[in-house]
């Protein structure tokens, strides 16, 4: 395992060099790695390939990799560089789509620079834009945090599913911040952790996080949540979102959220949903509507793991000759959530809507 004990934002920007820097989070939890990132073509395939992955890691990569792509641009006509940029949001945004957050940090600076005059200002502004959303994300990190911590009590067990956590942001994450907060303010209680197949998210990012804070938890299989939530041992449950309708309070999340959502409501367990404000989608009508990005089959059919010799080796797990299916991202609807935590508060899913003027106003601490 690799023996951090602290680390640095889990996406950075070098102006200097026009490089953005992610903690490869393909190697954790066995190798701590920096990747750099040299070119904006580069950015968008380490967002798709998953060097970094989380709704609001790879929002902050996909603004670096637009203000990367600016920098570069070499010419000097202003309607030229909009056209550029242009393209440089198309190729960021198709790396991953079902999470809004990359689109919404990205119109952001989009909006930022419209009424630039010169190449020069755009570059300055697309940076300074860029660096304040990666900023805010955090300090919204922290007001998640301090709304979720009010809901976990002393003993409780808490189950989260996936990676919403320092390695899904910049730092702190969304589910894991109430979780992170209620740990500071010397409450005591356990995490059960969704291994999260097919790429192991839970038992691979989110352990090791919790491992870092000397935080009790249980890696379980994704199947023994139901087990555990028949016999008692769960209390609440706390997971991110890569989209949230803001019209309906339906949401999209890893795969085998929607299944821990009808299992919570069929125990009356709590089930809430973390998120920043850039996870909010105005547009859409329901769930149903978000794209759910389908990848590899040989996720599914194989499984990535450290040797005894401390290889890092793929193994074929599946029957050889069978295909697979592989959708990233399941719908859970808004009747199955009891609450959404927000820098703003805990709001139930169904009022989204009517306090749209307070959650479209953004962030400010
Ligand atoms: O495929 P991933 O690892 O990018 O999926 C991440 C999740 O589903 C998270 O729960 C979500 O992005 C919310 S918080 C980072």
């Amino acid at each position: 395992m690799a023996r951090i004990t602290r680390h640095g934002p889990t996406v950075a920007f070098d102006p200097k060099k026009n490089q953005v820097l992610l903690i490869d989070q393909r190697l954790l939890p066995h190798r701590f790695e920096v990747f750099r990132s040299e070119d904006y073509r580069t950015t968008a395939r380490a967002i798709r390939d998953m060097v970094v992955r989380g709704a609001g890691a790879i929002a902050a990569t996909a603004a670096y990799g637009l203000v990367q792509g600016i920098q570069a641009y070499r010419g000097r006509s202003l309607q030229g560089l909009f056209r550029h940029i242009d393209r440089v949001f198309q190729t960021l945004r198709e790396a991953r789509p079902t999470a809004v957050d990359p689109v919404n940090a990205m119109v952001r600076i989009r909006n930022r620079i419209q009424t630039c005059q010169s190449v020069e200002e755009v570059r300055q502004r697309a940076l300074e834009e860029a660096d304040r959303f990666a900023r805010e994300q955090v300090e919204e990190a922290r007001a998640i945090g301090r709304h979720g911590a009010t809901l976990i009590r002393d003993g409780m067990r808490i189950l989260t599913h996936c990676n919403a956590g320092r390695l899904g942001f910049v730092d702190i994450g969304s589910a894991l911040a109430p979780i992170y907060e209620a740990w500071r303010q010397g409450k005591q209680f356990t995490v059960f952790v969704d291994e999260t197949r097919p790429r192991s998210q839970g038992a691979k990012l989110t352990a090791w996080e919790l491992a870092q804070a000397g935080i009790p938890h249980f890696v379980i299989a994704d199947n023994a949540a139901g087990y555990f939530m028949a016999r008692g041992e769960i209390d609440l449950v706390i997971v991110g979102a890569d989209r949230v309708v803001g019209r309906t309070g339906d949401i999209a999340n890893k795969i085998g959220t929607y299944t821990k959502a009808v299992l919570a409501a069929r125990h009356k367990i709590p089930f809430y949903v973390a998120i920043p404000l850039s996870t909010l989608d105005w547009e859409l009508e329901s769930g149903m509507q978000i794209p759910i990005e389908e990848r590899s089959p040989d996720e599914v059919l194989y499984a990535w793991g450290t040797t005894q010799r401390k290889t890092f080796e793929r193994v074929r797990v599946a029957n050889p000759t069978s295909p697979a299916r592989n959708p990233a991202f399941d719908v859970t609807p808004a009747e199955l959530i009891s609450g959404i935590i927000t820098c703003h508060g805990i709001f139930r899913p169904t009022d989204l809507w009517s306090h749209r003027s307070t959650l479209q106003s953004g962030f400010s601490s």
